[in-house]
């Protein structure tokens, strides 16, 4: 039949034509979607990367290609010739974008035929993920995954363009490492060499950076994969990709200024959206206090006040039991409208129980007073102080949890967030940015029993709080800051130790000995010896960023070949066994 060269020869892509190639004589690839006989006549909706067209096979123009278009089947991989034309005007479809036109096809070349698919590679076709996962080739298909990688690729150009304008340079770093503390475990991988000894995949590249920088670099830049052996979630993947920033002689504002840029240049040049700048700026104290998270979504109001000087004298056991606990009481506005039911307000304990909350306090407002199980052990002066401070009017609504500060501040986040899904409050057409900064240095960890570092511990304290360090180790800040979009951390960096003195002290603080120091991080060390430059950065999650761009929900949406919740290749079967020959070079014995 056809050379393999005339039969390739692709003119159009499917998605590509409208009334402006009406007339044209074209030739496409791609998949067979669906296939419908009417009345003698074949119509195929063919598609490829692009979009889908209509083609039409008339067995009296073409009795022998019509012939052949009878034995297509959903995902044959065919080569269609013919013309292009407007469809009849009762036949068009305004909500298909190739809708106007149709491909008379004169000729047809099956180039691969496909078993019966199974499911249906449509957007919209109901398929549990554990299927699509295991055929993501055809599951990848799909317009709208194929949307999204595009939309990936498109991203990731914006950024390396960016990057490149201003200066940076991409530097790979290595893949096969040694563990770097971001907070996971590691990915590690067994040495053939050195029996017994393991490489750990990067969590992030951080120390590789900061040493490119001590190596003169200036400007850094990767787009590289890390690996983090968390437990998942929709935002969480054990393999994700970061946007890893690092530069010398800077301070936090040149860090936060420069990948302003980056993010609105990103937004823009992908989904056209015009990010305002500069980016609002939030202390993690304010940010605390106000949405009790350090991730807080700013597209809606509903702020967390604290009550507790208000209620403080009530004889209300369970407030003067926290108190005397050292606790606080804080409360969130359910603004009328908006009002919860008996039952809804029953089931609102489940949504903090998670928090280790014991329950949700509520009232609504009356004429007078409130209606609540509260109010008789309030005075009317005490009721008046906390609508005042939560700017509530009749027939409004407070919640409120009363405990230890760090449940309180994450149980009323989860409620605001609930809350403001179950009214519908957030906007879905707004990109809300901010930088939350002022990060304590150190946290103490109830499960290590020990101070960590709340990002990593090659953060540099402010300067005018280095001198808390060993008398008050926790009132520390840090210069640190982290970018928050819609409530989703995209990014965190921070300004690093430069020091070496300092950077000791920081590992003693953390419970590192020196021993250990050295074993662990004694290249670093070592590196901050020779005239190492002041300097900083920072990494994006990208995956989350494409989530956010592609309006996504989960990172599988937005990743080619993710991994399962748990942390599976559902398509390769990836991890599986090795057999007994690798393992015993490899110096391993499986205990089952
Ligand atoms: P951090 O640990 O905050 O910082 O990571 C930076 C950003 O990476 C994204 N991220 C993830 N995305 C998907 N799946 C995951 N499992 C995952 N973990 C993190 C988040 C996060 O904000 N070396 C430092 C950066 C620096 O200090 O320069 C670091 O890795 O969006």
């Amino acid at each position: 039949m056809n050379s393999g060269r005339t039969v390739f020869a692709r003119t159009h892509y499917c998605g590509e034509v409208g009334k402006h190639e009406a007339g044209l004589q074209v030739s496409m690839l791609g998949w067979v979607q669906r296939r419908r006989d009417l009345g003698g006549l074949i119509f195929i909706d063919l598609r490829d990367r692009s979009g889908i067209c209509q083609v039409v096979f008339n067995p009296e123009a073409h009795p022998e290609v019509h012939a052949i278009a009878h034995t297509l089947k959903p995902e044959y991989c065919i080569a269609v010739m013919g013309e292009l034309a407007m469809r009849p005007e009762e036949m068009r479809n305004p909500s298909m974008p190739t809708g106007d036109v149709e491909l008379h096809a004169h000729g047809v070349s099956i180039l691969n035929e496909s078993d019966t698919p199974p499911f249906v590679v449509e957007d919209g076709v109901e398929v549990s993920d554990a299927l699509r996962l295991k055929y993501r080739y055809l599951d990848l298909r799909r317009p709208g995954l194929q949307r999204n990688i595009m939309l990936r690729h498109r991203a990731a150009a914006a950024s390396r363009r960016y990057m490149d304008d201003n200066g940076f340079i991409e530097v790979e770093t290595p893949v096969l490492t040694k563990s770097t503390p971001e907070g996971a475990r590691d990915y590690l991988v067994p040495s053939r060499v050195f029996p017994g000894e393991f490489y750990a995949l990067p969590q992030s590249p951080q120390l590789f950076k900061q040493l490119l920088m001590i190596s003169g670099f200036d400007r850094y830049y990767q787009i590289v994969k890390c690996f983090r052996d968390e437990d998942l979630r929709a935002d969480r993947q054990p393999e994700f990709t970061q946007i890893d920033i690092e530069m010398s002689f800077v301070q936090e504002a040149d860090i936060m200024e420069i990948t302003e840029g980056l993010i609105a240049t990103i937004f823009k040049e992908t989904i056209g959206v015009e990010m305002s700048r500069p980016f609002e700026r939030l202390s993690y104290n304010q940010a605390m206090a106000d949405y009790g998270c350090d991730r807080p979504d700013t597209r809606y109001e509903m702020l967390l006040k604290d009550v507790s000087d208000i209620v403080a004298g009530s004889d209300f056991k369970v407030f003067s039991a926290v108190f005397s606990d050292g606790g606080v009481v804080k409360a969130i506005p359910v603004k009328a409208p908006a009002s919860l039911s008996r039952k809804e307000l029953d089931g609102l304990g489940s949504v903090v129980a998670d928090y280790g909350a014991k329950g949700v306090l509520w009232a609504r407002v009356t004429e007078n007073s409130w209606n609540s199980s509260l109010s008789k052990f309030m005075s009317e002066e005490q009721i008046q102080a906390v609508n005042t401070r939560l700017g509530l009017s009749v027939g409004d609504m407070v919640l409120f949890i009363a405990d230890q500060e760090d449940v309180a501040n994450a149980s009323l986040a989860a409620l605001r967030h609930h809350l403001a899904m179950r009214f519908d409050m957030i906007p879905d057409d707004i990109y809300s940015a901010l930088w939350v900064t002022d990060f304590p240095l150190l946290e103490w960890s109830r499960e290590e029993q020990r101070l960590v570092s709340v990002h990593h511990p090659f953060t540099a304290p402010k300067p005018e709080d280095i001198n808390l360090l060993e008398s008050a180790p926790q009132k520390v800040r840090a210069q640190a800051y982290d970018m928050v979009i819609n409530g989703n951390e995209v990014g965190g960096g921070s300004i690093r130790i430069h020091n070496q003195d300092i950077q000791r002290k920081v590992f003693s603080t953390i419970g590192l000995t020196e021993t250990e120091a050295r074993r662990k991080f004694g290249f670093l060390l070592d590196a901050l010896k020779y005239g190492a430059p002041p300097h900083g950065g920072i990494a994006f999650g990208f995956d989350r960023l494409v989530m956010l761009l592609a309006g996504a929900s989960s990172l599988r949406d937005v990743i080619a070949f993710p991994k399962t919740q748990k942390a599976a290749c559902a398509m390769t079967d990836a991890p599986s066994a090795l057999d007994n020959a690798q393992l015993a070079e490899l110096g391993i014995k499986v205990i089952k």
